[in-house]
């Protein structure tokens, strides 16, 4: 029997359109647009997200239907070497570890497509987000415009 409560790392694909839709929403009324805005959260998003095919990558984590968490890396389209990391968790799902596992999570795919380096830009008032990354071992060199630039070597 399938568990309607499975906690899951997953691709995005179209499938998911509505939940994405409504997550960003919600990531909106939270006032995360502040420290999380890779791209607009709207519904048209929600549906280019959920359609996208190319070398970047959009993954959600879920619980069964429900998304906990939206990650990403991206820049190879663009020809870049060294992929940028995004990463939101649901209000509700915060603290218990499923931020970092996510960006361990992404680490492993972007050993898997060859990355040698990942590359963060935090708001230097984040201050959740910037512990998080250092704990992992990202070491932030600049700051550009209130945000800090941080290296992970893989
Ligand atoms: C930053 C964010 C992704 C962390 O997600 P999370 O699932 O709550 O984080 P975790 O539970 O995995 O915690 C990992 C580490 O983050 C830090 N952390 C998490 N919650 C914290 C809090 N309330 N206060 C201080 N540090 C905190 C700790 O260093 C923690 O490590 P520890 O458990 O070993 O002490 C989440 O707060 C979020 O989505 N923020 C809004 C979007 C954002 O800022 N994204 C990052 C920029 S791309």
């Amino acid at each position: 029997m399938e568990d309607e409560k499975a906690l899951e790392f997953r691709a995005l694909t179209s499938q998911w359109k509505q939940q994405v839709t409504d997550f960003f929403e919600e990531l909106k009324d939270a006032g995360d647009y502040k420290y999380f805005h890779p791209h607009p959260l709207t519904a048209k998003e929600a549906e280019i997200r959920c359609n996208y095919a190319g070398n970047d990558i959009y993954y959600i984590s879920v619980e069964g239907k429900q998304i906990l968490g939206y990650g990403m890396l991206r820049g190879w389209d663009e020809g870049y070497e060294i992929p940028s990391l995004g990463i939101v968790i649901h209000q509700s799902a915060r603290g218990i570890g499923l931020g970092k596992t996510f960006i361990h999570f992404l680490h492993v795919i972007a050993r898997r497509k060859g990355a040698k380096r990942i590359r963060v830009k935090v708001y230097t008032e984040n201050v959740v987000a910037l512990k998080l990354y250092e704990g992992i071992g990202y070491k932030f060199h600049a700051a550009e415009e209130g945000q800090k630039i941080g290296f992970f070597n893989l």
